[in-house]
């Protein structure tokens, strides 16, 4: 993590800021960072901040952290095959979703990065600032990782929830999400989230598996229905939580149809 990034990195709990436990240095490898109103305190362990505790997480959230940390190990082939069946390449596919986004030169948060799949999509881009990824399973940013490091991409990595994201308000010029939402514990919290630390002026895209897309999971995903131990309520687009003075409100499916993708400007 980059030390500047402690301008924008606040306490999840209670969204004051955090301060670095240690002699400054430009690139934060190891050590304690800590609330100046709580004084909870976060390890930073290989560059990656832990504002999550895996054993505290609940419900969904703790059963699909779970489920991504082995996951991770096949994540990366296995979205390349899907896009295959579905008759797209992986590219075409990402590129229908980011190439809506529109951070003009500003810092860009991915709520759920994955093992940085979409990486590719955005580090060559002109009008691309600093890039920002989260995600609820370490073997997940473990991979994400890994990639970064090999190709000398710089983003810095956090574990968190995205129902509390650990940033400022207004730090972004742009946040989406990729493919996790639906099995959120709390929807409306992670939007108003992404919301809450976008700047004003900000278009914000928020895109998941459709109910057809689900149950495409359901049949090829090992271990995807057991998640919900047989209780998976059908998918709608959660475009009802999305609050009404949000503008340009829209939404649209992409991918054949296997995801939903919607789109607003924070005013
Ligand atoms: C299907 S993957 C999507 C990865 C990537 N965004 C993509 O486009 O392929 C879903 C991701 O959501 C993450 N996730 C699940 N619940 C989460 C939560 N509450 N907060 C943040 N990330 C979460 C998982 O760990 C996983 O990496
Ligand atoms: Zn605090």
């Amino acid at each position: 993590m980059k030390y500047k990034t402690l301008d924008i990195l606040t306490c999840p709990f209670c969204r004051e800021h955090v301060e670095f436990l240690g002699p400054k240095a430009e690139d934060i490898q190891s050590g304690t960072l800590q609330c100046n109103n709580c004084s909870r305190t976060y390890s930073v362990i290989q560059g990656i901040p832990r504002f999550v505790k895996p054993e505290a997480l609940t419900g969904l959230n703790r059963r699909f952290a779970r489920m991504y940390d082995w996951f991770s190990w096949i994540y990366v082939p296995f979205s390349k095959a899907a896009f295959a069946l579905l008759g797209m390449s992986e590219e075409q596919g990402r590129r229908e979703i980011l190439d809506r986004l529109d951070p003009q030169g500003g810092r860009v948060l991915e709520v759920s990065i994955g093992p940085g799949v979409n990486l590719p999509y955005l580090v060559r881009r002109a009008d691309m600032g600093d890039i920002y990824g989260l995600d609820i399973s370490l073997g997940q940013l473990h991979r994400c990782q890994r990639v970064t490091q090999r190709k000398g991409w710089d983003v810095d990595l956090f574990l968190g929830n995205g129902e509390q994201l650990p940033f400022q308000g207004g730090s972004f010029e742009s946040v989406f999400h990729i493919g996790g939402i639906n099995f959120f514990n709390d929807k409306r919290a992670a939007i108003e989230e992404m919301i809450r630390v976008a700047k004003s002026g900000s278009r914000i895209l928020i895109a998941d598996e459709t109910e057809q897309g689900a149950r495409g999971y359901e049949r090829f995903l090992p271990g995807f229905k057991k998640l919900f131990k047989g209780h998976r309520e059908a998918i709608t687009t959660p475009v009802d939580l999305v609050p009404a003075e949000m503008l340009d409100t829209r939404v649209f499916e992409v991918w054949k149809g296997m995801m939903y993708c919607l789109e607003f400007r924070k005013p």
